[in-house]
């Protein structure tokens, strides 16, 4: 006998689309024992820390997706770090946009923001013991900026200690910053897996930074120099390192509005100028002031057959 009932009718199925809820805001800890309690709740294993001055871009965002993409928490920190600024520099002027940088911290997925004051980070005032970053501190940024890598690794050791995490993300943007987070944790026994991640740039070229704000519509077209020169010097990577000097200087020069500060082709190791006969990473970095604001950008190259531009060194 042949089953003649009609198979039940069920209603097409949809794919179950889960109500749209949006991202949980981070929670905000603003002092020591608000971060401890916060920091208590994450899981201690795998806790990756982006640290920033706050006024947060694509840069940071791209910083913060990485780490978020890697590891079970991620933390960010905001945190305008006065002992890094020297007496002239933009320490007060430096944008401050928390809660724009809230919301990006929101969409990206961010368990907690540590955003304190500097009385909470120097409860003491001036810390009488810092950070030294030696003889690499004193070169090329630190030469422009005494004091600057001692105030920035001492804030970068606190924030390692008082987040407790298992791997830091940095940009290439600030070459040298990274150069010396690394070599701190190494010399120093920090248990923190320092990450770099590649500069993110506007499409025209520009490096994406906070200190972007700071130029006027005549000012960011002047900047667009610096990368330009980057770029070029890149190219003329293939024929050795005069070549690239003079490739990218030779852009430098067509803009005099751009006062260069440095433009250095460097050993990415020892931020020494490396020699003619040179082939390998090198790190091609310029500096140089635009208006009222300082600009540095640089490019990761591999001199010789085969070279130009490399997102990041291959060293860990
Ligand atoms: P800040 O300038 O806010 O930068 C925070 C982090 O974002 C740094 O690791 C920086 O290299 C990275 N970054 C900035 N612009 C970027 C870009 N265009 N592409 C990729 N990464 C970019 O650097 C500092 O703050 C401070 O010195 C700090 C490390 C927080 C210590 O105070």
């Amino acid at each position: 006998m042949t089953d003649t009932t009609a198979p039940a009718l069920t209603p097409p199925t949809r794919p179950a689309t889960p109500p749209a809820t949006p991202p949980a805001t981070p929670v905000v800890a603003r002092t020591r024992d608000e971060l401890r309690e916060a920091r208590s709740a994450l899981d201690d294993g795998d806790v990756a820390v982006v640290m920033t001055m706050g006024a947060l871009h694509e840069g940071h965002a791209t910083l913060i997706h990485q780490a978020r993409q890697a590891h079970r928490h991620v933390v960010v920190t905001i945190f305008l770090n006065p002992l890094q600024f020297g007496p002239k520099e933009d320490l007060s002027r430096y944008p401050r946009t928390f809660d724009a940088d809230l919301e990006i911290c929101t969409a990206a997925g961010v368990d907690l923001v540590f955003a304190p004051t500097p009385d909470v980070i120097y409860p003491d005032g001036d810390p009488g013991v810092r950070v030294s970053a030696g003889p690499l501190g004193d070169v090329l940024e630190g030469q422009a900026r005494p004091g600057h890598f001692d105030g920035m690794l001492t804030v970068v050791g606190k924030l390692m200690h008082l987040t407790r995490c298992s791997a830091a993300y940095f940009g290439q943007k600030d070459a040298q910053q990274l150069l010396l987070i690394r070599r701190m944790c190494r010399d120093l026994d920090f248990p923190v897996r320092v990450v770099a991640v590649p500069t993110v740039r506007e499409p025209d070229g520009l490096a994406m930074s906070s200190r972007n704000t700071y130029l006027t519509a005549s000012d960011r077209e002047t900047a667009l120099c610096l990368s330009a020169a980057l770029r070029a010097g890149a190219e003329a990577a293939p024929e050795g390192p005069s070549a690239v000097r003079r490739a990218a200087r030779a852009v430098l020069v067509r803009e005099p509005l751009a006062l260069v500060d440095y433009l250095v082709l460097v050993h990415p190791d020892t931020l020494e100028d490396v020699p003619e006969w040179y082939r390998g990473e090198a790190l091609l970095a310029v500096a140089g002031r635009v208006g009222t604001t300082r600009l540095i950008d640089n490019l990761p190259v591999l001199v010789g057959p085969g070279g130009g531009a490399l997102e990041t060194f291959t060293q860990a």
